[in-house]
């Protein structure tokens, strides 16, 4: 039994309604469906809200701690609002996600700055509009920020991006914590960036140091390690400079249930893990305790999110597989064709006939490995069927493109039965709005 809400592979509220049909939220699938159109993103309120209560929940014992949500995962002005009314603070890694929360209405110095080449812009824009933290990741943008806070008369409120050396076991392309990685200052170059920071950069104010160590991670005991080096070095630079550093930061990087197989830990598992972590290696390095930084991004909105798409065209290849394709695939989803990620689907308007066939569902674009579920046991199908596919609501929209000049699908909020648009569909006009027709190529055409 799970219990914790990123343990479920659909949203909390999802059931077959009196009409045999999927709802979440209090809203029949297949109404929404025709009423939006597909492919559709949807978004549970009370999932998302669900989860953020079981970290709070988590970590209530904990009186130093700094909950932000990782908006790479997804960012909408809506969820942004959501997420900041549950008490949630935000880390950003681009202006665009900076000014989507702060149109949002979020409380600026609860927003943590992220990233391995942050612009001059991006900076600027940090600092104009008072970002709480920079997690400064190089040496070039120490340098960089002192300069750019000094012309304005600022001091920047800044932690060290640093490579803890973990390994964890999730695909190589979202493990950012090993020493390899391009993210952050190695460890054996901390005390230069600090003796900098402290003889030279004075417009910058070291608070703390900042890792992430991976993504879709399920283990725990990395949490601990992670811990245990973030402390220990604390401690050392504390020493070594004497300065008083109170802040860390973990990242984020628990897992979802996409499938039946993967078992995540839940909040309350990693909670235990990062407290009793904490407390060793506060008493063991013998400093105060800092205030903790976390910054999830899927294990908050994955779960609430599924997508709606109808099915269409279907093949059946002679002694081969059986392919139904549907009406989006890789530039709304791109996670299956980039990291062969694996999902979890149900039919909408007959959620409860029994599979009686493995099939395979590809995307619409023009490309063969656009296919979104490789294998997947449903019953029996039509053209016009709506395919519910679960745990959506992170790295989907967010990593969406316009591959094959195809509009980007709407999002709807769903909670108490009714639906709201928080990201409207894209139309043919939007998706020339950017296009320009030299005037001297005008006479072509
Ligand atoms: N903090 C930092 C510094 C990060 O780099 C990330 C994710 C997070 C927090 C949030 O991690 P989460 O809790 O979401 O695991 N596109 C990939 C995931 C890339 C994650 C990158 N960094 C995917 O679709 O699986």
């Amino acid at each position: 039994m799970p219990n914790s809400t990123n343990q479920f592979i659909r949203p909390i509220t999802c059931k077959t309604n009196l009409q045999g049909n999927l709802e979440i939220g209090g809203c029949d699938i297949v109404e929404l469906s025709k009423k939006y159109g597909t492919p559709l993103y949807v978004i549970d309120e009370a999932t998302l809200r669900s989860v953020c209560r079981d970290y709070k929940k988590a970590f209530s014992s904990l009186k130093k701690i700094n909950m932000m949500y990782a908006s790479k995962a997804l960012c909408t002005m809506a969820t942004s609002a959501i997420i900041a009314d549950e008490g949630f603070g935000f880390d950003v890694v681009s202006a665009g996600e900076m000014y989507t929360v702060f149109k949002a209405g979020v409380d600026m110095s609860k927003v943590l700055f992220n990233g391995n080449n942050k612009s001059v812009d991006e900076l600027i824009l940090a600092l104009e509009l008072g970002v709480g933290r920079i997690s400064v990741d190089n040496f070039f943008e120490l340098s960089l920020l002192n300069e750019l806070a000094k012309g304005r008369g600022k001091v920047a409120d800044i932690l060290l991006r640093i490579t803890p050396g973990i390994e964890c076991h999730t695909h190589e392309y979202i493990q950012t914590g090993h020493l390899d990685s391009k993210f952050g200052f190695d460890l054996t170059q901390i005390d230069e960036a600090v003796e900098l920071i402290l003889n030279c950069y004075t417009n910058l104010k070291l608070h703390g140091l900042h890792a992430h160590i991976g993504s879709q991670i399920f283990e725990t005991k990395v949490y601990h390690d992670e811990i245990e080096i973030l402390v220990r070095e604390l401690a050392r630079l504390e020493k070594k400079f004497s300065i008083k550093l109170n802040e860390i930061n973990i990242g984020g990087g628990l897992g979802v249930k996409y499938t039946e197989e993967d078992m995540p830990p839940s909040t309350f598992d990693i909670a235990e893990i990062i407290l009793n972590s904490l407390r060793e290696s506060v008493d063991k390095y013998g400093i105060e305790n800092p205030t903790i930084f976390i910054e999830p991004g899927r294990s908050i909105i994955s779960t609430s999110g599924v997508t709606l798409y109808t099915l269409g065209s279907s093949k059946q290849v002679p002694k081969g597989k059986t392919y139904f394709a549907i009406d989006g695939g890789m530039a709304d989803n791109a996670r299956p064709s980039m990291y062969q990620a694996k999902y979890s689907a149900l039919i909408a308007n007959k959620p409860e006939k029994k599979a009686s066939q493995t099939v395979t569902i590809a995307g619409r674009f023009c490309e063969s490995g656009d296919i979104l579920i490789n294998k997947i046991n449903l019953p029996e199908l039509e053209e016009g069927d709506i395919l519910c596919v679960f745990n959506t609501g992170a790295y989907n929209y967010s990593m969406a493109s316009n591959y094959n000049r195809v509009e980007k699908p709407a999002m709807v909020l769903v909670n108490n039965s009714q639906s709201d648009i928080i990201v409207m569909r894209e139309s043919l006009d939007d998706l020339i709005s950017h296009d320009i027709i030299p005037d001297r190529l005008k006479n072509n055409v």
